[in-house]
């Protein structure tokens, strides 16, 4: 493509809410998250590091029969948290009951779901950043002593009972690590940050829920598919669908790489997997800025976008895949970043780059 820029403007480019290359789960991926989500270490795909650490923290926690440490998941959407959060209360053998930060409105509610907890057992919090200071609380007695505090009665006949629970594992997962407050994350004793995956992690991830969903891929095509879905599983597998629709209308339902390339052609799929709003903002910092260094707030302001959008959604791909860089004084715009507008890389101080 020599100007990828200009296809931003066509009227047929993916709306924000549905755009194709977008990691956080949008309708249709729920119908098909469950069937292809791993349920045991040995098919999860990639994080080696990270898959390694846990099958030592659990198959410990197992052979002392005792519950597996807390446990905090973080890292962008769509790389594996809540995958990891059910592969880990399979390897243990246990239950996990599932909620939410925003979810639990009052303290009582939290509590009831503690209560509840049998030995061993798994409760899963997603997005457990998000949870109200009172609700918090409840949590720091629950995870280190495995007890809760009442507080009965009110003014100066109140008296708090301590009520004991289980013994439990308590899994967190966030997008924004950065926001959890100290005495919680302090809390955790196992803490794993989850990366984007490696393209040929993404490619044995195409290839594995092309067998789930029945669909012959060629190689070829599977490395097409992977290229374009930004190290995150939950784009692979979304793409993969897609594809495979226009593999059974228009061919013979084998997904060749021909059939890839023409089908990731109509859907405007970038070849880095970039969409509208990346796009917007390399061309904004080199353009406006004159390629950085600029603040994430002013970033936020010309591009029309939310500066934690930035931050969570938007950099760290395009920081992983070398097109921005985050340095002391803002954000910058690699050589990559020029050559992918076709522009010439400006001369400048060596040190910026
Ligand atoms: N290591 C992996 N191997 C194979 N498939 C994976 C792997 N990790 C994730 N997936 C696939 O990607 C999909 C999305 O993963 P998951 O829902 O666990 O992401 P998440 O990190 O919890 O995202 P969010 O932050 O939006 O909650 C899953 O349905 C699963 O099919
Ligand atoms: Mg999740």
């Amino acid at each position: 493509m020599n100007d990828p820029s200009t296809s931003s403007g066509s009227p047929r480019a993916q709306s924000r809410g549905d755009r194709l290359v977008a990691a956080a789960r949008v309708d249709d991926d729920a119908q098909y998250e469950a069937g292809l989500r791993p349920r045991f270490l040995a098919e999860y795909i990639g994080q080696d590091r990270l898959r390694d650490n846990l099958a030592v923290s659990i198959e410990a926690a197992r052979g002392r029969a005792e519950a597996l440490d807390h446990v905090l998941l973080y890292g962008p959407p769509g790389l594996g948290k809540t995958t990891l959060a059910y592969v880990i209360g399979n390897e243990m053998g246990v239950p996990v009951r599932a909620t939410a930060g925003p979810v639990i409105e009052k303290p009582g509610d939290l509590a009831a779901m503690l209560t509840n907890l049998q030995q061993h057992e798994v409760l899963f919090i997603d997005e457990i950043h998000r949870m109200a200071p009172a609700i918090e609380e409840i949590l720091y007695p629950a995870m280190e002593d495995y007890e809760l505090d009442i507080v009965i009665g009110q003014g100066p006949s109140a008296r708090s009972v301590k009520v004991p629970l289980q013994k439990f594992t308590l899994i967190g997962a966030t997008t924004r690590a950065g926001l959890l407050t100290a005495p919680l994350r302090a809390r955790f004793g196992i803490v794993h940050r989850l990366d984007f995956y490696a393209d040929g992690d993404i490619e044995e991830i195409v290839r594995r829920s092309a067998r789930i969903l029945d669909v012959v891929v060629d190689p070829d095509a599977a490395t097409e598919i992977a290229r374009r879905s930004r190290g995150t599983p939950r784009i692979a597998n979304r793409l993969l669908r897609r594809v495979r629709d226009y593999a059974q209308v228009r061919a013979d339902g084998r997904i060749t790489a021909e059939v890839a390339r023409a089908a990731l052609a109509l859907l405007e799929v970038d070849d880095h997997g970039f969409d509208e709003v990346d796009r917007k903002l390399l061309r904004t910092i080199i353009e406006k800025f004159s390629g950085g260094p600029v603040g994430v707030n002013s970033l936020a302001a010309a591009i029309n976008e939310e500066k934690d959008a930035i931050e969570d959604i938007y950099e760290p791909f395009l920081i992983q895949a070398g097109f921005l860089d985050r340095t002391p004084r803002g954000r910058v715009a690699t050589p990559r970043a020029y050559r992918y507008f076709g522009l010439t890389v400006p001369r400048r101080d060596s040190s910026l780059w």
